[in-house]
C-alpha cells in the first residue's frame, strides 16, 4: 500500500525535510496498521533531522521516515493481533509517525478514552508521558516540594506547570519573555522568572530562603544547567531532560560535591519500556486529562507537506503550545 511520508534524505535545516510517497507493506504478524490523524511534533523529531544528539537520538540509516509519535485509527491487523480491532483509536510513542499510515507492534499502542481527542492526545501523549514520569516516579513531588521548570511556557513547560500543581508542588518557571510569563502563570507556576532581564539562579534562592529548589526540570540544556547547579538545594536533583539550546557537553563532577547534588539525563523510552509501566503511565495521564484536572492548550497545526514550517516555529522559541501535523 502507498503512503505519503515526510522524509530526510540527509542530515540539517529544516529545508531537508520532503514529502515522499512511498510503499508501506502490510503489517506483520503482532503488528497493526495505522491511519494517523493527528502527529505531535517534538523536539526528538528535530535531533532526529539534524542527526548529531547521540544517545537515544544517534543517527539511523538514511532515509529516514521522521517522527516519534501520532494518534490515529486501526486500518488493519496483521496475523496473531487480538487486543485491536479495525476502527480502535490509538496512540503510540515510536518511529516513522509523520506520515499518513504506520505500521506499529500492537503491544506498543495505547486505547485512547472517548474523553481525549486526538488533538489533546496528538499534542500531549509524548509530553504527558514524559511529565508523568518526571513528576511521579524519578522524583516524587508533592506538597512540600519546590520545583523549577526552565521553559514554563513552552509544551513540556506548560504539562509540567498544570500537572505540578496538581500534586500539590510549588512551582517556579523560567521563560525568556514576558509574554510568555503571562503563558506559565495561567498554567500552574506560582512564580515566574524572566531569564532574560533576571539572573535566576539569585531570584531562586530568593524564593526559597536561601535553600535552592528540591527539583529542578531543565529542558534547555545548554544554556541553564550548569548554573541550575548554583539553585538546587544540597541533595537535590537536576533533571537535564532536554537540550533545547545545545547539548550540555562535558563537565567537571566536582561541581556536585560541596552540595552532594544528583544529576541525571534520562529518556522517556527507559521510563516506559515495560508493559505495565506503559499501562500505568498512560492511565495517569489519561486520568487527568479526561478528568479535566489540566489545561492542554493547543498550538498550531499543519498539513504533512509543511513539516518543515512546523519544525521551524518549534525552533524559533516563539512557540507557546504544542505544534501537530494533520495527514
Ligand atoms: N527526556 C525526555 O524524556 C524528553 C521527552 C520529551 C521532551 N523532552 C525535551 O523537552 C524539551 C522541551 O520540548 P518541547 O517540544 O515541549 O519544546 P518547547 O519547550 O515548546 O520549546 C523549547 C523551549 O526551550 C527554550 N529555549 C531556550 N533556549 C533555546 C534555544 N536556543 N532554542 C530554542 N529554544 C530554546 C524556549 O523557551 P524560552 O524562550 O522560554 O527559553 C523554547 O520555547 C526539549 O528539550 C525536549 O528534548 C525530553
Amino acid at each position: 500500500m502507498k503512503t505519503q511520508a515526510v522524509r530526510i534524505h540527509r542530515h540539517g535545516g529544516p529545508e531537508v525535510i520532503q514529502l515522499d510517497e512511498i510503499d508501506l507493506p502490510e503489517p506483520a504478524a503482532g503488528h497493526v496498521r495505522i491511519r494517523n490523524t493527528c502527529i505531535g511534533v517534538n523536539y526528538a523529531d528535530i535531533y532526529e533531522r539534524e542527526g548529531d544528539h547521540g544517545g537515544p537520538h544517534s543517527a539511523k540509516d538514511l532515509p529516514i521516515t521522521m517522527g516519534h509519535m501520532a494518534v490515529g485509527v486501526v486500518d488493519a491487523v496483521g496475523k496473531d493481533v487480538t487486543s485491536h480491532t479495525i476502527g480502535a483509536r490509538v496512540g503510540y510513542i515510536g518511529p516513522n509517525s509523520y506520515a499518513t499510515l504506520t505500521n506499529m507492534p500492537a503491544a506498543r499502542l495505547f486505547s485512547l478514552p472517548d474523553a481525549v481527542t486526538d488533538d489533546v492526545a496528538g499534542g500531549y501523549l509524548l509530553r504527558g508521558l514524559t511529565a508523568e514520569y518526571l513528576l511521579r516516579r524519578l522524583y516524587r513531588v508533592g506538597p512540600g516540594t519546590t520545583a523549577l521548570v526552565h521553559a514554563a511556557a513552552g509544551g513540556m513547560g506548560l504539562i509540567l506547570g498544570e500537572w505540578g500543581r496538581l500534586l500539590g508542588a510549588r512551582m517556579i518557571g523560567t521563560v525568556s519573555s514576558e509574554a510568555k510569563a503571562e503563558v506559565a502563570r495561567a498554567h500552574g507556576y506560582d512564580a515566574i522568572i524572566n531569564y532574560s532581564s533576571e539572573d535566576f539562579v539569585a531570584r531562586t534562592l530568593q524564593e526559597t530562603d536561601g535553600k535552592g529548589a528540591d527539583v529542578i526540570y531543565d529542558g534547555v540544556g545548554k544554556m541553564a544547567f550548569l548554573k541550575s547547579l548554583d539553585c538546587v538545594r544540597p541533595r537535590g536533583l537536576v533533571v537535564s531532560y532536554g537540550t533545547a539550546s545545545g547539548n550540555v557537553g562535558e563537565f567537571d563532577l566536582q561541581r556536585l560535591h560541596s552540595k552532594s547534588i544528583i544529576v541525571t539525563r534520562p529518556t522517556l523510552r527507559s521510563w516506559i519500556a515495560e508493559p505495565d509501566e506503559a499501562a500505568a503511565a498512560s492511565k495517569a495521564l489519561f486520568d487527568v486529562l479526561s478528568g479535566g484536572q489540566i489545561q492542554t492548550p493547543l498550538g498550531a497545526r499543519f498539513p504533512l507537506a509543511k513539516a518543515a514550517e512546523a519544525h521551524r516555529q518549534l525552533e524559533s522559541r516563539s512557540v507557546t503550545a504544542p505544534i501537530v501535523l494533520i495527514p
